[in-house]
């Protein structure tokens, strides 16, 4: 399988490279962000997105706002990196991976003792936040495709593959992992609704891998589990709760129907995604632009001013999830969170 290098740091020019991810399928381009203002436009623009993709930019991006930052006395200098950073965390506000990737490397900075150690430590834990990402994707491939059946058929939603990770994916990630284990695994990509992660990206992806799609309307999943169609339903996540996994609207209506045709309903996700802290109810699910909705192909489909309601994400009661897989394993619920806090630590 060819690797997709969804984002990385380009030392001659001292910017985040990143693929563009709102011109797929139609045009492979990368774009350049050598300020924190650029990154935040690309987060908000989905240029950038996926949970641990953003857990990667906001990294980067701390160090970018480490290395741009123009104050030579160093406390002040420390102000303003923590003041940038803040700015890139909460861009968006539901994966938690984005505020946890600035975070670890805020913490990094908060401990140097000059301008140049903490622009020379930023980079290198951005660096470790990156190499991590792979080294978790691939880990949960090989949890998860233990859970695959060789000929299976799965569905997924949304895109939780290399282009929402920094290579390899996630739920894409254990596809992958299954099918390098020699098993035959066919895909069916719910398209995703409004942006079309799932038909422009999952598809795009697993195209380029020889994987085999297929994509369908969102609202064709659950008639096609009732027909036999669907083995397994894996994705991904953008946070995950004591008492939900977030993830792209529409996860939650497929966990129903999963449960509906007694199919496994199964989320893929690195440590960086579990919220240790927060219950449901306290998170922000981001809503985003009427015009998502109300335009399609640059015509209106709804009447003006008739309102839109468009919510990135939903949230799934854990009941409703057969297993969580991280890189330290499978997770059943009910989660021993004592035991995941430990092994994020550790990790
Ligand atoms: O709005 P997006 O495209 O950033 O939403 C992404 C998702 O919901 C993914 O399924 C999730 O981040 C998991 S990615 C491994």
């Amino acid at each position: 399988m060819k690797a997709i290098e969804t984002i990385r740091w380009d030392d001659d020019t001292s910017s985040i490279v990143l693929i563009d991810q709102t011109m797929l399928p139609l045009s492979y381009r990368v774009v350049r962000c050598r300020t924190v203002d650029r990154l935040i436009t690309a987060i908000r623009r989905l240029e950038v997105r996926g949970a641990p993709a953003l857990g990667v930019a906001g990294a980067y991006g701390a160090a970018l706002a480490a290395g741009t930052v123009k104050e030579k006395e160093f406390p002040r200098y420390l102000e303003k990196v923590e003041t940038a950073a803040r700015a890139i965390a909460h861009a968006r506000p539901t994966a938690v991976n984005l505020s946890w990737g600035v975070q670890r490397v805020l913490s990094r900075i908060n401990r140097s003792g000059s301008i140049a150690e903490a622009r020379l430590l930023s980079l290198k834990e951005a660096h470790r936040v990156a190499e991590e990402d792979s080294r978790s994707c691939h880990a949960i491939g090989d949890h998860g495709s233990t859970l695959i059946a060789d000929g299976s058929t799965v569905l997924t939603h949304c895109n939780a593959g290399a282009l929402a990770c920094r290579e390899w994916g996630t739920a894409l990630g254990i596809i992958r992992s299954a099918i390098e284990s020699g098993k035959e695994v066919k895909v069916i990509a719910c398209e995703t609704r409004p942006l079309l992660q799932g038909a422009r990206l999952t598809a795009w992806e697993l195209k380029r891998d020889n994987i085999g799609v297929t994509v369908i309307p969102d609202s064709a999943a659950a008639s096609l589990m009732r027909s036999g169609g669907i083995d397994c339903v894996v994705v991904g996540a953008d946070r995950i709760t004591h008492d939900a996994v977030f993830n792209k609207v529409g996860t939650y209506m497929h966990a129903i129907c999963a449960r509906a045709h007694s199919l496994p309903f199964y989320v893929a996700a690195p440590l960086s995604t579990f919220d240790p802290v927060h219950g449901s109810s306290e998170i922000v699910i981001e809503e985003r632009d009427r015009d998502e909705v109300a335009f399609y192909g640059g015509h209106a489909t709804v009447p003006e001013g008739v309102p839109v309601r468009n919510p990135a994400f939903d949230a799934t009661p854990l009941e409703l999830v057969s297993a969580i897989v991280s890189e330290s394993g499978v997770h059943r619920p009910p989660l021993d969170w004592d035991e995941i806090a430990r092994t994020r630590r550790v990790i």
